[in-house]
Parts: structure tokens; sequence; C-alpha cells
């Protein structure tokens, strides 16, 4: 098999990647491992309909029954590389056995950033990234009532959704971040104070700028309390902690690969290494716009499809506009673009009404926006920032205005 593509992880990017070397008539066989028993799954649901009860396990599939024999890919299931000898062009496997590549692709992604303080591995403490993360938290939620006390450890994008969704299930949540602001790494402060206060206008409780010192145990070695750098005790029946990921950049990095927060890849998802791609969260990839680890699916799906074209010699880089979306309470956030510090900002609509998008203009030019409850103006704004359109802020700021004529391409400069 010298001239097999083997493929180590089976979430967005892994699949993806199989699929589009399939759509581009790479004809060589596929083998696509995944350490999880699982067969590959939509984690969007993960932290919302799954914990909510609207979204059933057998909804989430992540390609039909048959995708993977149709398309004659060798899914292995359970199944965890160990190590890679890149010379003899070797995945070593966990049961003893190996497979020789002709081209290899790591898409092995990221796992939740441990808290280290004494508690953490409490029962009744939960991390959110896999299927059997969610199916356990999901337990937690629905046996949760009226007045069952949740705290969420980490104010990003995982640990609101969560407090949304066990909001609804009717638990009282208190959301501690480390930061002053929610969702720092995402949102410029005028965002994070909105998200602010949409969640605590929906009874989100939020604690910010707040550390963690201790998860304090019953005498059953259950999680019974909180303990916060200013000496408060936060009584809770159940922690999830949404504290960031980190990429699993071991496999890589063992064999010599260079990383550097993430595995370091150009547009088209080429490490450093011969016939050897990366995509999705682990890949860090050289953007128009500078390097960057994008943690979303679009980015994986996109980088997936980037590296498979190396694969039948047509590579074709990454250029699409990183695009992603968060669901909170009634709150559909959409969010394209990169915004940079300095950049103007101009508010459409009105955030007290909960449907707004705030454009980000860099010299002019639309570079990002964020929307909230306004699908349609959102599919637009990313048209604008693919086109680098130029709109003077009043026109922007005006919801009578028309938009769309600025959405016809401008050569990009
Ligand atoms: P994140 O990096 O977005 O947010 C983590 C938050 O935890 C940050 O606000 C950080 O300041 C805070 N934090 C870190 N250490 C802390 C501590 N010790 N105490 C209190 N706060 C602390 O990562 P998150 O939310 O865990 O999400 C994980 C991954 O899942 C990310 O890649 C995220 O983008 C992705 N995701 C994406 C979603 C979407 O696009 N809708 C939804 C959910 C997750």
């Amino acid at each position: 098999m010298a001239e097999a593509l083997v493929i180590v992880g089976a979430s967005y990017a892994g699949v993806q990647l199989a699929a589009s070397a399939r759509e581009l008539g790479f004809d060589a066989p596929i083998v696509l491992l995944g350490d999880e028993t699982h067969a590959p799954y939509q984690r969007p649901p993960l932290s919302k309909g799954l914990l909510t009860g609207k979204t059933a396990v057998d909804q989430l599939a992540l390609r039909g029954p048959d995708f993977f024999t149709e398309q004659n890919i060798d899914l292995r299931l359970g199944t965890r590389a160990t190590a890679l000898d890149l010379a003899a062009q070797r995945v070593q496997l966990a049961d003893g056995s190996h497979l020789d590549y002709g081209w290899l692709a790591l898409a092995t992604g990221a796992r939740c950033r441990p808290l280290t303080v004494p508690g953490a591995s409490l029962q009744g403490v939960h991390e959110l990234r896999t299927l059997d993360d969610a199916l356990a938290v999901h337990a937690a939620v629905s046996s949760a009532s009226r007045g069952t006390r949740a705290c969420v450890v980490g104010g990003g994008f995982i640990g609101l959704e969560v407090a949304a969704a066990l909001t609804a299930a009717g638990a009282q949540v208190t959301v501690l971040e480390g930061q002053t602001r929610l969702l720092a790494r995402s949102f410029p402060p005028a965002m994070s104070d909105y998200v602010a206060a949409a969640h605590r206008q929906r009874g989100v409780a939020l604690e910010l700028g707040r550390g963690v010192q201790a998860l304090l145990a019953n005498a059953a070695g259950h999680v019974e309390s909180v303990l916060l750098d200013d000496g408060r005790q936060l009584a809770c029946d159940l922690v999830v902690l949404g504290i960031g990921v980190l990429p699993n950049v071991e496999l890589a990095e063992a064999a010599g690969i260079a990383c550097a927060g993430g595995i370091l890849v150009d547009a088209c998802g080429r490490t450093g290494a011969p016939n050897v791609l990366a995509a999705g969260d682990v890949a860090n990839m050289e953007l128009p716009h500078g390097r960057l680890r994008l943690e979303s699916i679009q980015a994986a799906n996109d980088g997936a499809r980037a590296a498979a074209s190396v694969l039948v010699g047509q590579p074709q880089p990454l250029s699409a506009v990183p695009w992603f979306w968060s669901e909170q309470h009634d709150l559909k956030l959409q969010m394209a673009g990169i915004p940079a510090h300095g950049d103007q900002t101009v508010l459409r609509g009105d955030m007290a009404d909960d449907r707004f998008t705030l454009f980000y203009l860099r010299d002019g030019v639309v570079v990002a926006a964020h929307s909230v409850n306004r699908p349609a103006e959102h599919m637009l704004a990313r048209k604008l920032i693919a086109g680098r359109a130029q709109i003077p802020a009043e026109a922007l700021a005006d919801p009578a205005a028309d938009l769309k004529p600025f959405s016809i391409l401008q050569p990009r400069g």
C-alpha cells in the first residue's frame, strides 16, 4: 500500500480530506483512522441541541451510512496511530501493526485544555469536546431540575453555549471567566459587553475576571462547590469546563515535523515533511492575513480541500474568508473575517433588539462582520469581505441603505 493515503483523525478535516481526494479523482487506497469508536459525527450540536434534547444521537452522522464504502474509503474506528516513521513512510498503530503510506495527512484535531487546580477530576466535573463528553453532560442536564446549580468555567463559545443549554434545562447557571470580558479571543469589547448583557438578561450569572482555586467535594467525592480566587465558595451540583483547547501535535512533533502553536503548514496544507499534509484544528496555516490556527469547521473543511488538491498535483491554496457561528439562547451569532485592534467599527441595526451586524473596516475596506439574528445580512457581509468592498460608514450604518450593489467582487489589491 505504499501509494496509499493514510489520514490520521476522522473528524471534519479527515473526513473532508478523504471525500475531496475522491472527488478530485485520487484513486489510490485511502485509510482513515479514528481513535474514537463512534462513526464520524457533527460537533456543533454537542454543545447545543444534544444538551437540550432537540437533537438525537442518531441525527449526528457526518456522512450517510454507506458513504465510506461507496467511496472506497477504509474507515478504521477505535484505531490510534502511535508513531510516525517519515523515512520509511510508515504509521505505527496502537495494536502493534503498521501502515505504509504514499501520502500522510494529519487531522488529529485538538483536545480540551485541562484545568490544573485541585479537584478538577471530581465526579460531576465535565469537559465537552467529544460525543462521549456531550452524552455525559446531557445525562447530567437531563437529571437537572429547576434549582440545580451549574457552574461553567470559561466564557468562550463552549462555555456560553453550554450555559444557554443548561439554562434552558432549568438549571441556575454561573459562568466563571478568567478574563474581564467574555469571548475576548474572538470579540472586541463592544461585542463582549453585548453578549454579557444578553446572557444576564436570560438568567445566566457571570463572574468576570475571576479565577478558580479549587473544586471541592462532598463526602461521596462529587463536586459540591467551586472555590474562587477571592475566597468565595460557589455551591454547585455540576461543573462544565470550557477553557480552550490544545492542538494534538504530539505525533508530528515526535516525528520531527515543524510545529509552533500547531503543525506548521502552507496555504495548501503542506507540512515541512515530504508527502505529509495537515488540516483542521491542529494545523497552523499560512493565510493571506498571516499565520493562524483556526478552530472552526469551515477552516477544517476548506483546509482539507486545499490539502486534497495537492494529492492530485493541482494545488489550490486556501483563500476563503474565515467564518463560524454560535447559538446561545435565542441568539444566532455569525462571524466572518478576522477583526484586528484598530479597525473602525460600524453598527448596523440595534443591539437592544438583538438584531444587528457590527462591521469592521480597515483603511475603508470591509474586513470582518459580527452578526446577531441577521442571517441574510451576514451572507451579504461575507461577500462584501471576500470582495474587499469599500463602503462609506454612513451607508453601512443605515439599515435602509442597500448594500447589495457593493457586493460585486472588486479586484484584490
Ligand atoms: P475558547 O478558547 O473559545 O474559550 C475559552 C475561554 O476560557 C476563554 O474566554 C478564556 O479566557 C477562558 N479561560 C481559560 N482558562 C480559564 C480559567 N482557568 N478559568 C476561567 N476561564 C478560563 O475555547 P472553548 O470555549 O473551550 O471552545 C473550545 C473549542 O471549541 C474552540 O476551538 C472553539 O472555537 C470551539 N467551539 C466553537 C464553537 C462555534 O464555533 N460555535 C462552539 C463551541 C466550541
